[in-house]
């Protein structure tokens, strides 16, 4: 028998939105707040539970807009080319909605950089999966932790255009991969809608490939 509510667990998992508009830009984030996430966010699983992964918190304003700049340049191009990823309304509001996060980056109010030692490019799909499945789970629970703290906070991984130069600027060693960037800040505005997916049982198969359980 769980103790939890169910209620309040399936709400912050389903409305845990990636926040780019309603971040506060005005409002900063104690670090202490952060810790405290990571904190959480470290109980995540781990491949043979062993712990080689580092969380940098950028908090100076130089550097925050000097990531900012990578970020935008790698993101702008990439983004005016995405007219391909606008079939519908909701992809272009994401359009949109990345775009004006790519040219307010610089002004974040602090961010999250997820990090595992080692370079994994040009291993395996089994070291592969071991390896981004030993540190991606604590990203989301740090969003997610970060959320019920009235925190927004968004997944990107724009800046990588511009890895090794975020790298030096952070003093980052060559042999340790950032995972992703977060820009973090209190949201603003009311709560969150469902986020709008398929129905568990149109994407999940049983038994093998093919048929799903909405087929059965
Ligand atoms: C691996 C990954 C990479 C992403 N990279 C970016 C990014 O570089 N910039 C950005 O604005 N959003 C990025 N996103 C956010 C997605 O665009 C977002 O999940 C999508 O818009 C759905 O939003 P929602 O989860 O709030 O519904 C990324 C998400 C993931 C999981």
């Amino acid at each position: 028998m769980s103790d939890f509510d169910l209620e309040q667990t399936d709400r912050l998992l389903q409305t845990t939105k990636q926040v780019r508009k309603r971040l506060d830009f005005d409002r900063s984030v104690p670090r202490e707040v952060l810790l405290e996430c990571i904190d959480v966010a470290s109980r995540a699983p781990m491949g043979s539970n062993v712990e080689r992964n580092k969380w940098l918190i950028v908090e100076d304003r130089d550097t925050i807009a000097a990531i900012g700049g990578y970020y935008l340049e790698n993101a702008r191009p990439y983004l005016n080319q995405s007219d391909a990823f606008r079939d519908d309304d909701r992809q272009s509001r994401v359009v949109d909605s990345a775009m004006y996060l790519a040219e307010r980056m610089h002004e974040v109010p602090a961010m999250v950089i997820p990090m595992r030692y080692d370079r994994v490019e040009d291993a395996g799909v089994e070291h592969q999966a071991g390896w981004y499945g030993s540190v991606l789970p604590g990203v989301w629970s740090f969003q997610l932790a970060l959320r019920s703290r009235g925190i927004g906070s968004c997944w990107t991984t724009l800046h990588l255009g511009f890895e090794a130069e975020v790298g030096a600027l952070l003093g980052i060693p060559d042999s340790v991969t950032q995972v992703c960037l977060l820009p973090v800040g209190y949201y603003t505005g009311e709560g969150f809608f469902v986020t709008p997916r398929r129905p568990a049982a149109e994407i999940t198969f049983v038994d093998r490939w093919g048929a799903t359980a909405a087929d059965l």
